[in-house]
């Protein structure tokens, strides 16, 4: 055990001194048992977003909140277990395509996934705007469901990385999101606990991610990949752009329509580029195919064929969810009024503030501001245009959907502050910025 007390704790980090590993221990371990006060903490989390924690510290700060709880035990499940996570984005429903495309190229997808909160969505509330779906399993009936059809997505236990729960939802609250220790600790001993032998990085990039340039994402990549590497897993990360929504779709139902589209090989281009990029990955790292090309040529086969959507359609049912949704999107709820928000000069879409966009759709009720706040499954918008895309005066640039016209009204005004446009042509940004080859390729 560390020989400093709490308080000595949180000045060796305030001077900008380094932590042994019982410090981090006793922090961590003393939070979550109540002892250190959440005032405590705060100055401390406050003190690393000032001052930074160096790799080893931030090691020992991944190891101690995995240690927090319970690790999940795959062993169950054959093969390598895979899994993907994304520092979080606006319409990112990329689970909700990837699960099924990854699952019916034979690699087990068994994923704990979260909610949403502020103007990022989450996987567990587009999930349950399917009728019946149910993202509540004990560890067994998770492992049975991941051996028998090849996917499962859950919500996360509380006893897995307790640490991490509490001190995420005091990071919200303090002002201590943005910090690479910090965030790297968050997402890696979650991965670590949640069972993963080898993990799927997306590390957004953008208006609307954590990172708001590349240069900032390039060091969270590499802080996470060395922090997985150290913890003893697989680790691949990729820069994605996040300057506008992924897909059309932001808002619960409307994202699961749109990404059972992508699963038909019906859906918008970027989602799918994403799709292929993340799975062709976990498809290397699981031993099924030999190279990302391969697993692209794997993938898309899935798609065509149609065994993403057979595989999509038997995830639904296991988990007691309207199989009809991956072909029938009207079998989702639907918002009782609709607007489309027409262009008010003609010109080219120049840029998004993502994360307006987001709050546009949070403010209809698609989002939460506070855990507590119930979401409006029906609630969004799909956007008509993106960045790059010319448009007419009264062309449409995107369909609002809510359940009162106020809402509506709230709605538009937001997502008017969000959309720029130019008179000039705009080139979109690839939707792939960087791979691990190019980093290693600069290093
Ligand atoms: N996502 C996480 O899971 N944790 C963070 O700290 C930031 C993004």
């Amino acid at each position: 055990m560390s020989d400093r007390n709490i308080e000595e704790i949180i000045e060796v980090k305030r001077d900008g001194g380094r932590h042994t590993e019982a410090d981090i221990r006793r922090l961590v371990s003393g939070y979550v048992a109540g002892d250190v006060p959440d005032y405590q903490m705060s100055a401390w989390l406050m003190a690393v977003v000032l001052r930074d924690l160096d790799h080893e510290e931030t090691v020992w700060l991944t190891d101690a909140m995995v240690r927090s709880g319970r690790t999940v035990d795959l062993s169950a499940i054959p093969g390598v277990k895979v899994d993907k996570h994304s520092t979080g984005g606006v319409g990112d429903k990329t689970t909700l395509a990837l699960a099924p495309m990854v699952a019916a190229c034979g690699v087990p997808v068994a994923k704990m996934s979260g909610r949403g909160l502020g103007h990022t969505g989450g996987t567990l509330d587009k999930l349950e705007s399917i009728p019946g779906f149910s993202v509540m399993m004990d560890s067994a009936a998770f492992a049975r469901q991941v051996c028998e059809i090849g996917v499962a997505v859950i919500a996360q236990s509380p006893d897995i990385d307790p640490a991490d729960k509490k001190m995420y939802a005091l990071r919200d609250v303090t002002g201590t999101v943005p910090s690479i220790p910090l965030i790297v600790g968050s997402i890696i001993s979650k991965k670590v606990a949640g069972g993963a032998d080898a993990i799927v990085l997306d590390v957004k990039v953008g208006s609307g991610a954590f990172m708001k340039t590349i240069e900032e994402a390039r060091v969270l990549a590499y802080e996470l990949t060395r922090t997985g590497e150290a913890m003893g897993k697989r680790v691949v990360a990729l820069l994605t752009d996040m300057d506008q929504p992924l897909g059309c779709a932001v808002g619960n139902a409307l994202e699961v329509a749109e990404a059972f589209a992508a699963v038909r090989g019906e859906g918008p281009e970027d989602l799918l580029q994403e799709c292929l990029a993340l799975g062709s990955r976990m498809l290397v790292f699981s031993g099924a195919a030999r190279n990302a090309d391969d697993g692209r040529t794997q993938l898309v086969r899935a798609i065509e064929s149609g065994r993403a959507a057979d595989k999509a359609r038997e995830w639904v049912a296991a988990q007691g969810g309207d199989p009809g949704v991956v072909d029938d999107a009207s079998l989702l709820p639907r918002a009782e009024h609709t607007r489309v928000v027409a262009a008010h000069e003609h010109g080219w879409v120049a840029h998004f503030d993502a994360a307006a966009v987001g709050r546009a759709a949070m403010a209809m009720g698609a989002g939460r501001a506070s855990m507590t706040d119930t979401i409006d499954a029906s609630a969004g918008l799909v956007l008509a245009a993106k960045v790059g895309d010319r448009v007419e005066d009264g062309a449409p640039l995107a369909t609002l959907h809510a359940a009162s016209e106020a809402l509506l009204d709230a709605g538009e005004e937001r997502f008017r502050n969000a959309i720029v446009m130019s008179e000039h042509r705009v080139q979109a940004r690839d939707l792939v910025l960087e791979q691990e080859d190019d980093r290693k390729a600069r290093s």
